[in-house]
């Protein structure tokens, strides 16, 4: 293999690349981020081998799945876990990465066979202790407590296993790699070795990532692209919630989500989901509607809550979680263009209830229909569920998956649903009252009696 160095400078936050030293990044604006790194090129013989090949006679790589033991897992994986793939689990510290990880490994190596466990964040006792906590126990489960690559590669070459952890890459290093732990090029260039060993021999690999407090994977967003899957795994560190989020998925659909509750023996699948956000009763409030919120196959039905209060003192506060605040002000303007109610001289406070992220834009109409409910001090007139897209003209546009939607909510005794006009014909039986809405003016007067 020849190798040829070059020195550059690279930003530890977004991953940009300069020639030259600057002080500020001129792509994510950080300060004094750059560091010198030396990129090596490595000309393989195998690029040399590659030719191109016409599509009909390609041959289809079978990918078989092995079964991670924990059900909600294997739906975020697409079915199971893929042979040869390298998966990145990434997440806060603390939220559980590493305890999710272990019982998945404790059931692979009593099923499938040897796993190695890279610890390089905790000692083999903490490991133990985890494990332990956790009922996960066998002879087939390898732990191994360092940060140092080239230990790894030994073990690997020794234990020949199926399924290997890394805990965490970002603190593994490689001492010929002449850069210092955790640097942009230390992670590039170990992600890629365990890419290429995952693909040369079939071992599947899990990657536990560190994300920042922005909520970026820590180092360059350029780990996404190497990987073939991406897991989230998030949650508010004061609940016992925890989702499992897969953001890419090279073996199965994305925006799929897996459901668990981090408990005192370890983390409880939830695979009956749909209710968990939902108030104990459903009461009609100001201020509060229900969306039926799509998460891949999944829905689960979420209280959209808005407060507003006078303005006593200069300019008025927006306050937003769980939705997008872009689109929580662009919701705001159009109901005081349209519809003329004057959110100007308001505080305006919005959450979603259970500390779920909410990214859909079918959450434009619910959202719309709480604020005018809290700033008239109205409560919805009936237990209805609302959803749909707000087009800038006040128009509601129709989203996907109703049907589902709808279900869920019959089935959690919602008696009315308002849905976009463009949805009508998807509507199934369900025992609902729908009402379709082509604007937003027809969905506040039915919902909201006395506006
Ligand atoms: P951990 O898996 O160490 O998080 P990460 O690897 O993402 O940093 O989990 C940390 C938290 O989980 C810790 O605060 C304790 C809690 N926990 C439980 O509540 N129950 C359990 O059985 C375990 C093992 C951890
Ligand atoms: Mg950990």
């Amino acid at each position: 293999m020849k190798q040829k160095e070059k020195i550059f400078y690279c930003c530890s936050e977004c991953g940009y690349q300069s020639i030259r030293w600057l002080g500020k990044c001129p792509n994510c604006g950080s300060w004094n981020t750059l560091t010198e790194e030396i990129r090596k090129r490595r000309e393989t013989q195998e690029q040399e081998k590659a030719r191109p090949c016409p599509l009909d006679e390609v041959v289809m790589e079978e990918h078989p799945r092995l079964s991670t033991g924990v059900a909600e897992c294997d739906r975020v994986l697409g079915g199971g876990l893929v042979s040869g793939s390298l998966i990145l689990l990434a997440g806060e510290p603390g939220i559980g990465k590493s305890t999710l990880l272990i019982s998945l490994v404790g059931h692979l190596a009593s099923e499938t066979g040897k796993v190695l466990y890279v610890s390089a964040e905790e000692s083999l006792t903490q490991v133990k202790l985890r494990a332990s906590r956790l009922g996960v126990s066998g002879p087939h489960l390898y732990l191994l407590a360092t940060t140092e690559l080239p230990l790894v590669k030994e073990a690997l070459l020794q234990l020949k296993p199926r399924v290997v952890v890394i805990d965490s890459i970002q603190t593994i290093f490689d001492p010929d790699i002449p850069t210092t732990p955790g640097s942009v090029t230390q992670v590039r260039e170990n992600t890629s070795y365990f890419m290429s060993l995952a693909k040369q021999t079939g071992i599947s690999i899990f990657l536990v990532g560190h994300i920042t407090k922005e909520g970026a994977i820590a180092g360059p967003k350029l780990l996404e692209h190497m990987v073939d899957v991406v897991l989230s795994f998030e949650g508010e560190a004061r609940s016992q919630l925890r989702i499992l989020r897969s953001l890419k998925n090279r073996f199965g659909a994305t925006q799929e989500i897996g459901v668990f509750s981090m408990e005192e023996h370890g983390l409880r699948e939830i695979p009956e989901a749909s209710g968990i956000f939902l108030p104990d009763f459903h009461q009609m409030l100001p201020g509060a509607i229900i969306f039926p919120a799509q998460e891949g196959t999944r829905t689960l039905l979420v209280e959209v809550q808005s407060l507003t209060t006078p303005t006593y003192y200069g300019v008025p506060k927006r306050s937003v979680s769980g939705l997008d605040y872009n689109r929580v002000s662009m919701v705001l303007a159009v109901l005081e263009k349209k519809l003329h109610y004057n959110f100007g001289t308001h505080d305006v406070y919005i959450n979603v209830g259970g500390g779920l992220k909410v990214e859909e834009t079918g959450a434009d109409l619910p959202l719309a229909l709480s604020c005018v409910s809290s700033l008239k001090d109205l409560a919805p007139r009936t237990a209805c569920v609302a959803m749909g897209e707000l087009a800038l003209t006040g128009e509601v546009r129709p989203i996907g998956q109703i049907s589902q939607r709808l279900k869920e909510a019959a089935r959690f005794g919602f008696q009315s649903a308002i849905v976009p006009q463009g949805n009508s014909r998807d509507v199934p039986a369900t025992g609902l009252q729908v009402y379709p809405v082509r604007w937003l003016k027809e969905a506040v007067e039915f919902c909201l009696k006395g506006t």
